[in-house]
């Protein structure tokens, strides 16, 4: 696509999260096909978790919605060949796609679909570990002396018998060590997730040149880039000393924090910047204050952008949303990095079901996502106003309890919801009231939470305030944030109303005073869509504001 002096494609984008499994699913009979021809799917989760996970096929047939919703990038979760004990995050081949989601010749097909439609598509790219049934890691257990032995990290035990682990590091889902004794070789291998997802040893490089290989392999194919996983987990302490005790019981996921990890971001941002596509690095730096997150850019030579999560972890308070917008804003900024905003993904409850299950305040919680500084990123489902599902015991099966926000996304008003189940249930409960929030019903109503999505993202794509902006936080009432964009001449305001009383809002007006350009409650509510803005904002309402004529 042309370039020119135009910002980088990344900048002005909002990307749209795929979680396959929960999709769409279009093609039962050819999957089915695929795995009889394969003779079942190897190591597979029984059942519904199998045979009603969504397929390529049907990311590919929603396209046109997604055109239509107004996005400009897809980031498609893991899609590749694996025994599904992370769905998905523990692979076992880096470069096929699982038989359950369809072929490399479907992949394809989706990506110029997508690309022909303008929309560009990021991949994951989980290179801090590989499934325990990878080639790679079935061959570095076989022996001590093994050719691919050194790809992972393995120690002897501590202790006379060596019984204890090597550390104190604790993994992620589950309570346990981050370290798995190998009975056969008589050492302990790391995982900072499952046993079933050993970390690899980025130290080595052959390590680097293998994964090397795998960007590759993508960028050939067409992909605009990748979403690493657990990006701040790659480079490792080589003396793996443990961490003091007080934190022992916080998975070390969370705090490995090693600066080899940033020569190695240098290495892999070579290898894409060669591309004349200009793909993108988007890290999951899953560490807790924003700036961690932001020593993740280097000196624009690591990743482009870094998911901001702090902001993630706010309730519907103005004080928290204010303090983190500050905060981006310097942290970001002081290192001329270019925030990433997330709300909801496929690890956390989704925002509603975090803010209440107000619909109310999903809608606030769009103008902001679609209104700060920086990318944004939003999750399959939201523009559906989309709650968790209530997930029973005896359906569970996420070892990390992330099933709510996992829901299969509801299509139309049918019993199946635009799934081809065939009589399978769905491999997770429908989320609430899928006979009426769903994509079909709710594209009919103008007043729907999807119609207000439609408008912000056509909003934001007109104004290069919104797109490109600075940010400045307005002095308002306690339980308000306000704040206003600007970028070469073009001005935006946006407001929000966290409180549950109408509040006055003063705000110094341009010559022509301010329009609502869009607002939660559309021509409803307090403030018209078009109309002059009258200076106050009613409970759990959030304004767009433009400079009248
Ligand atoms: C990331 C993913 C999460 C996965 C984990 C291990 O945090 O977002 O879903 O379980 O990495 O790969």
């Amino acid at each position: 696509m042309p370039d020119g002096d135009a910002a980088p494609w990344w900048k002005t984008a909002v990307f749209y999260q795929v979680y396959p499994r929960s999709f769409a699913l279009a093609d039962l009979g050819a999957r089915r096909a695929r795995l009889d021809q394969l003779g079942g799917l190897a190591g597979a989760a029984p059942g519904a978790v199998r045979d009603s996970a969504g397929d390529l096929e049907g990311i590919r047939q929603r396209l046109d919605y997604l055109a239509w919703v107004g996005i400009d990038a897809i980031w498609l979760s893991p899609f590749q060949p694996s025994p599904m004990v992370d769905f998905g995050y523990d692979i076992a081949d880096f470069c096929d796609v699982d038989p359950l989601f369809g072929t490399l010749d479907d992949f394809d097909c989706l990506l110029a679909d997508a690309h022909a439609r303008n929309l560009r598509v990021i991949i994951d790219l989980v290179a801090n570990h590989t499934s325990d049934q990878h080639p790679w890691f079935v061959d570095a257990r076989s022996s001590r002396t093994a050719a691919l032995r050194n790809w992972y990290i393995w120690r002897d035990g501590r202790g006379p018998d060596r019984a204890t682990p090597p550390n104190n590091w604790t993994r992620a889902f589950g309570k346990g060590p981050a370290w798995t004794y190998d009975e056969a070789t008589k050492q302990w291998y790391l995982h900072l997730f499952m046993p079933e997802q050993p970390d690899l040893n980025w130290s080595n490089p052959e390590v680097v040149e293998a994964m090397t290989a795998v960007i590759r392999f993508w960028l050939d194919r067409g992909v605009d880039g990748f979403r690493l996983d657990v990006v701040h987990g790659l480079g490792k302490d080589p003396e793996l000393p443990d961490v003091p005790a007080e934190r022992a019981a916080l998975p070390y996921c969370v705090q490995n924090d090693h600066p080899s990890t940033h020569g190695i971001l240098r290495e892999l941002r070579k290898v894409v910047d060669a591309y004349p596509h200009h793909p993108v690095l988007v890290g999951e730096v899953f560490l807790l204050t924003a700036r961690q997150i932001a020593a993740y850019y280097g000196a624009d030579d690591e990743l482009h952008l870094a998911f901001n999560f702090p902001a993630m972890g706010c309730d519907f308070d103005a004080a928290c949303i204010r303090r983190r917008t500050d905060e981006a804003t310097r942290v970001f900024g002081e290192v001329n990095a270019w925030p990433a905003w997330v709300l909801s993904n496929h690890d956390q409850p989704r925002l509603r079901t975090r803010y209440g299950g107000s619909e109310r305040r999903a809608r606030a919680a769009a103008f902001l996502l679609l209104g700060w500084r920086g990318t944004a990123f939003l999750y399959a489902g939201e523009e559906l106003g989309t709650e968790d599902a209530e997930i029973p015991p005896e359906q569970t099966v996420d070892p990390g309890g992330r099933d709510g926000c996992r829901a299969p996304i509801p299509w139309d008003p049918t019993p199946n919801h635009g799934w081809e189940l065939d009589s399978q249930p769905a491999w997770l409960p429908w989320p609430p009231q899928a006979s009426v929030r769903n994509a079909e019903t709710l594209s009919h109503d103008p007043a729907s939470i999807l119609a207000l999505y439609r408008r912000l993202l056509a909003a934001r794509k007109a104004s290069p305030a919104l797109t490109l902006g600075d940010l400045e936080l307005l002095a308002t009432p306690e339980s308000v944030v306000a704040f206003r964009r600007e970028w070469e001449g073009d001005v935006r305001v946006v407001v929000v109303g966290f409180g549950k009383e109408e509040c006055a809002v003063e705000l110094e007006a341009p010559q022509g005073g301010w329009v609502v350009e869009v607002a939660t409650g559309g021509e409803e509510g307090l403030a018209g869509e078009g109309t002059a803005y009258l200076g106050r904002i009613g409970p759990e309402e959030a304004l767009l504001l433009k400079p009248g004529r």
